[in-house]
């Protein structure tokens, strides 16, 4: 049983099945299971912000909104609720972000997907689950 499980959650199907074998890795009277999903900067509505690489003037608020859609999701998905889930939610580059953010909570394990929302089928593993299982100095459990 671990204490403290972080799981990157970018909505596919691989990231649901992540939260579920978190779900029973964790312990369940005093563990934490921390949900994370990483958003792109929203870019300015109009477009000339967005030719000049401005970001939405609401971003911060777009990205809570949109990233915790995706973790309620996914907790619908394996029949979680709100209260077993702490739901984390950044904007910035997925493999940094998740990196930081298992030192910062010193997590036991990060568990997260091999595959995520992209189309490149060629990989064994995705390039944000590849650095992170190098880089982490945590276990990394990769779901297949
Ligand atoms: N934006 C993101 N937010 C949270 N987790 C992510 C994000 N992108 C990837 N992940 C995590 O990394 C795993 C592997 O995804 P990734 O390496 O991006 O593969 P792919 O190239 O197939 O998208 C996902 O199942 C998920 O656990
Ligand atoms: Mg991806």
């Amino acid at each position: 049983m671990y204490q403290s499980i972080l799981v990157p959650i970018d909505g596919s199907d691989q990231s649901c099945e992540a939260l579920r074998v978190a779900a029973n890795l964790v312990d369940p009277e005093s563990g934490s299971l921390y949900a994370l999903n990483i958003q792109d900067p929203p870019l300015a509505d109009d477009a000339m912000g967005r030719a000049a690489g401005l970001l939405a003037t609401n971003a911060d608020e777009i990205v809570q909104k949109e990233g915790r859609a995706v973790i309620e999701q996914a907790c619908e998905r394996v029949g979680l609720t709100n209260k077993q889930v702490q739901p984390i939610v950044f904007s910035g580059k997925p493999a940094q972000v998740i990196l930081d953010e298992s030192r910062r909570l010193g997590v036991d394990a990060v568990v997260m997907g091999s595959r995520g929302n992209s189309n490149i089928k060629s990989l064994v593993v995705g390039s944000v689950s590849y650095r992170v299982m190098h880089v982490a100095s945590c276990a990394v459990i990769i779901v297949g």
